[in-house]
């Protein structure tokens, strides 16, 4: 079946503060839509940084935000390549939200994935099939089609009970924790943003119906309301 993706933009001059304001709009959507929390969980790697680093200087509510973590590299939280370290630094030191690392200080990664998967059933309202619901995922891909740090080949893609794991990386010679299939699918909104070089073949190939071995094809193929902010 092919279908297109619902793209919100690309080709823009200034990525990074059409990103930003398209996140802010969502976002004040999302906190005009409910009373209470609004939970949001973020993807690391390098796209989100200077977007976040620009939404951090728009006038929002807060502290009816909360900010938690699509995946994590197993690293300590002042690692240079530490997800949680890297966002903190443009964005969570400046706001006013509660966010949620998934590397917990003193604990083991396996440890800290089990602490945060018990955290999201209590914290985090239940879509109709019982799994935590966010209100908004924001996934970024690789170039091999990763999403979330759900890689090709990699066990974590058949996990269909844990809503937190941590995934064996061969590819990368590491361990990451990450949010599963089973979260990821049930968010009530989901954009993957990323700048497009070197992945437009891998977006055509998601789309044109041809089944391949990328990992975000799954939430292609079960989310047509994917949304893909493309720079
Ligand atoms: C990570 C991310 C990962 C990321 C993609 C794209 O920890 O690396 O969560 O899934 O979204 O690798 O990364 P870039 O935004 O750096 O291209």
């Amino acid at each position: 079946m092919k279908n297109s993706p619902n793209l919100l933009q690309d080709d823009s001059l200034d990525f990074n503060h059409f990103a930003a304001s398209t996140l802010y709009q969502k976002i004040q959507k999302l906190l005009s839509a409910k009373s209470g929390r609004v939970n949001i969980a973020l993807s690391g790697g390098n796209t989100p940084l200077p977007i976040l680093n620009i939404l951090k200087t728009e006038n929002l509510e807060w502290s009816r935000l909360s900010f938690y973590m699509v995946d994590e590299r197993c690293v300590l939280l002042d690692d240079v390549s530490s997800n949680y370290g890297n966002i903190s630094k443009v964005f969570f030191d400046a706001i006013e939200s509660d966010s949620y690392s998934m590397v917990l200080e003193g604990k083991s990664y396996e440890e800290s994935a089990l602490a945060y998967e018990n955290m999201l059933e209590e914290k985090l309202p239940k879509s109709s099939s019982g799994i935590p619901q966010f209100d908004l995922i924001l996934l970024g891909m690789g170039d091999d089609g990763h999403t979330a740090s759900l890689f090709p080949n990699t066990k974590a893609l058949g996990e269909i009970y844990r809503r937190v794991v941590v995934n064996e990386v061969p590819q990368l010679g590491a361990e990451r924790i990450t949010l599963t299939y089973p979260v990821l699918l049930e968010a009530k909104e989901l954009i993957v943003m990323l700048k497009k070089q070197g992945k437009e073949d891998i977006i055509n190939e998601l789309y044109s119906g041809k089944s391949t071995n990328y990992p975000m094809l799954k939430i292609v193929t079960n989310r047509h309301d994917l949304q893909w902010l493309i720079g």
